[in-house]
């Protein structure tokens, strides 16, 4: 007979993603000359960056926000390289709800907002969020010669408030950001509720990552 004395929950469990895309070194050189091109014809960059009394991230320079309608095939091909990597992540999140559904269930991935960073040195991300979208992710195009984890790598902060005891108990909640390693053509993706930054970028040669946010809608057959 089954024992249901012992019921464990596993209630609003984190995900985030690591993806390697295997097609970086051709695209690389691309995408940079893409932007340089770009930042010379806007200088300015993001809007945000540039007001008066905005203090937040510095030493970086930021594009705008729609990266993705940008006409070059080898970003296309990156984008279609996300959207895959997204929706993988939302079929493992989403898999309970999934499984109840159609074998022929189509999803359409939608790239709300992207854009590039060109951290100079020194640069920071402050923490912060991606609200109103449900995943975001990073993509590293260029490290520069140091990718050790105290050197401009991306952290998340623990999701979870309150002080913390000391004994063995709650040591699965013991730390309170997990980085990970910087690498050129690696893709992080979570959720977007999750608050994150990066480390202080300390190389010479520029880091540069693109960043998006998606949403996914179920795509009903007519
Ligand atoms: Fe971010």
């Amino acid at each position: 007979m089954k024992d249901n004395s012992e019921k464990i929950y596993n209630l609003w469990p984190l995900y985030i993603g690591e993806f390697i895309n295997y097609e970086h070194n051709k695209i690389k050189d691309d995408l940079i000359k893409f932007f340089n091109t770009y930042e010379k014809k806007f200088p300015e960059g993001n809007a945000q960056l540039n007001e008066k009394d905005y203090v937040g991230n510095y030493n970086l320079y930021q594009s705008k926000y729609d990266l993705h309608n940008e006409d070059n095939k080898n970003l296309k091909e990156l984008f279609r390289f996300i959207g895959k990597s997204i929706l993988s992540m939302c079929k493992i999140a989403n898999k309970k709800s999934i499984d109840s559904f159609n074998d022929n269930q189509k999803y359409t991935v939608n790239i709300n907002e992207s854009w590039f960073i060109r951290y100079n040195k020194e640069g920071v991300v402050f923490p912060h969020n991606h609200d109103g979208y449900s995943w975001s992710c990073v993509y590293y195009v260029q490290i520069g010669e140091d990718s050790s984890i105290t050197n401009g790598s991306t952290y998340f902060l623990r999701p979870y408030g309150g002080s913390w005891k000391t004994d063995f108990g709650a040591e699965y909640l013991r730390k309170d950001t997990h980085v990970f390693k910087a690498e050129e053509g690696k893709l992080l993706v979570w959720p977007s509720y999750l608050l994150h930054g990066s480390h202080p970028y300390k190389g010479d040669k520029n880091r540069i990552i693109i960043s998006a946010n998606s949403t996914i809608d179920l795509l009903n057959e007519k």
